[in-house]
């Protein structure tokens, strides 16, 4: 009986126990994390992080651990990706796997916990909002729609700085820069426009300020569990709420004032005007609230200020730093401007070399050097290596983009190299990525490409540009205040001389 009930029992076992055993080969088989620095238990590499030269620090990393290396934030997985090549695999070949963003606090609380399009997961609720931004608030027709605020608000710069030439006064760029790029916002977003000293003004700068700030503090509790204390302790929570109340105040203004019968409608729609009808639009797949609204002003205000802006104050300070391209950049921008006092938009599009230049900044001083971190939605294999869920992705544009092994005398500012080549920044090209790439790519590309090209085609045009009494181009620096947008630490600071034929 028992010699008859052997074999059945063995038939019966045996694949189980091949099963296990096919099982732990795998397992033993599984691709390695990417490798990277030991950290401690808990807290990991975080101790020797620090937020302000954070990309720097990654590229000295990069260096040593090779393209694709780990981290340990706290309790958090952390990849980093240096070369091009992997950027490619990261944003183009498994765009799908990485195009969650990790949830963080200060994040999460000024987005209405998501409520939008930069911090939103990725899901259905993120695609349709995203289609309904990039059909209505940054298409080419709404960009072009508010031509005349750009045209009009540059106009006043130039006539500002007109002032300072006539008094043989300093400029004070950054100012002016940073100054001119929230008034843009502010109107096209709002439809508001602040008096340049008014007390108005001031509590927008300051909560917009504080936003920026907060989006780039580091809160432990993200990192590791049951540390929140630590945060209340340093006073974090209560400026993050306070920021958040006042900022959603100043948002149920501006909804109100729109939403009043009485109100005044300017030529155009502002974007606030478009949501609203959007809101009431019941053909969309989603019901658009108020929150949602909210969310949307946040990330415009958010990710469409101060990038332009300190984009616009690093090309002048790249051009003063190098006259040879100054010269050359001024030459053509005249010669297609002729008498007129004003470039305007189509004028632009004759500057190969001025747009040239416009790349050039991007690649040396990209106002987001580490893009914005992407998290992975599922594990997946990148490069042999095994990148488990829940990972958070950053991409080193700064350093990609100063890759031996794809750019020629790579620190160099040489808009040159754009003039024969096709590389461009709309994220097909790997080595030039300011905007990202793939299903998360910066939607507001061409808003920020007309403003920054108006701003400095009418700067280069109207005037030329020295270097203040007692300082020599030396002097100048492209050293970086912290913070989540890249902007030049010491302001940029010059004497505009007005151009004598015009
Ligand atoms: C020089 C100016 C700018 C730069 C360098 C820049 C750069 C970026 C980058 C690197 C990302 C992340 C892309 C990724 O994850 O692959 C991003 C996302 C975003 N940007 Fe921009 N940006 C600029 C201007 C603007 C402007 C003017 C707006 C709108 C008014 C804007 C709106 C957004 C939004 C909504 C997202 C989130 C996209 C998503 O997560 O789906 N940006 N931007
Ligand atoms: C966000 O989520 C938290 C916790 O789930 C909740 O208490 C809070 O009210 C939410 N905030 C918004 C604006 O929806
Ligand atoms: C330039 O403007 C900035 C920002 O308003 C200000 O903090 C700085 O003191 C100004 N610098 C000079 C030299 O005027």
């Amino acid at each position: 009986m028992v010699t008859m009930l052997l074999p059945l029992v063995l038939c019966l076992t045996l694949p189980v126990f091949f099963l296990f055993f096919i099982q732990h080969l795998r397992a033993f088989k599984k691709p390695p994390l990417p490798p990277g620095p030991k950290g401690l238990p808990i807290i990991g590499n975080l101790h020797k992080l620090d937020n302000s030269i954070l990309c720097m620090q990654l590229w000295h990393l990069s260096k040593k651990y090779g393209p694709i290396f780990s981290l340990q934030l706290g309790l958090r997985k952390t990849i980093v990706i240096s070369s091009p090549k992997l950027a490619k695999e990261v944003l183009k070949n498994h765009d799908l796997e990485f195009s969650g963003r990790p949830k963080l606090l200060p994040q999460q609380k000024l987005s209405y916990n998501g409520s939008e399009i930069v911090f939103s997961p990725y899901n259905e609720y993120w695609r349709e909002m995203r289609k309904i931004c990039v059909a209505h608030i940054f298409s080419s027709k709404r960009v072009s729609s508010f031509s005349s605020i750009r045209k009009f608000e540059v106009k006043q710069m130039i006539k500002t700085i007109s002032g300072h030439a006539s008094s043989s006064g300093v400029t004070n760029l950054s100012e002016l820069l940073i100054s001119l790029s929230s008034t843009i916002i502010c109107r096209v977003a709002f439809g508001r426009r602040y008096e340049d000293e008014g007390s108005e003004r001031s509590r927008f700068h300051g909560l917009l300020n504080e936003l920026q700030v907060l989006m780039g503090t580091f809160f432990i509790s993200d990192f590791i569990p049951f540390t929140g204390w630590i945060d209340k302790l340093k006073g974090l929570h209560a400026r993050l709420e306070r920021n958040f109340k006042e900022l959603d105040k100043f948002y149920q203004e501006v909804i109100d004032e729109h939403m009043d019968p009485n109100r005044q409608h300017a030529e155009e729609q502002d974007m606030v005007d478009v949501l609203l009808q959007l809101k009431n639009d019941r053909s969309l797949s989603i019901d658009l609230t108020y929150d949602h609204i909210k969310g949307v002003l946040m990330n415009i205000l958010a990710a469409g200020t101060d990038t332009t802006a300190a984009t616009s104050v690093w090309a002048m300070t790249a051009l003063v730093k190098n006259p040879r391209v100054m010269k050359k950049v001024q030459e053509e921008v005249r010669n297609v401007g002729g008498t007129k006092d004003f470039l305007d938009e189509d004028d632009i599009q004759k500057l190969p070399y001025f747009k040239a230049m416009i790349k050039e900044t991007l690649r040396l001083h990209l106002p987001g050097p580490l893009l914005v971190p992407r998290e992975s939605t599922e594990e997946c294999i990148v490069d042999g290596y095994r990148i488990p869920a829940k990972t958070i992705v950053y991409v080193n544009a700064w350093v990609i983009q100063r890759d031996p092994e794809v750019w020629k005398n790579p620190e160099e500012f040489c808009p040159e190299r754009f003039l024969d080549s096709a590389i461009d920044y709309r994220g097909q090209d790997f080595e030039l990525i300011p905007f990202g790439a793939g299903r998360r790519i910066c939607p507001g590309i061409l808003m920020a490409a007309v403003t920054l090209e108006l701003v400095l085609a009418n700067l280069l045009h109207s005037f030329d540009w020295e270097l203040p009494q007692g300082i020599v181009k030396e002097d100048i620096d492209f050293e970086v205040l912290p913070g989540i947008t890249q902007h030049k630490k010491n302001h940029l600071c010059l004497c505009a001389k007005t151009r004598s034929h015009i």
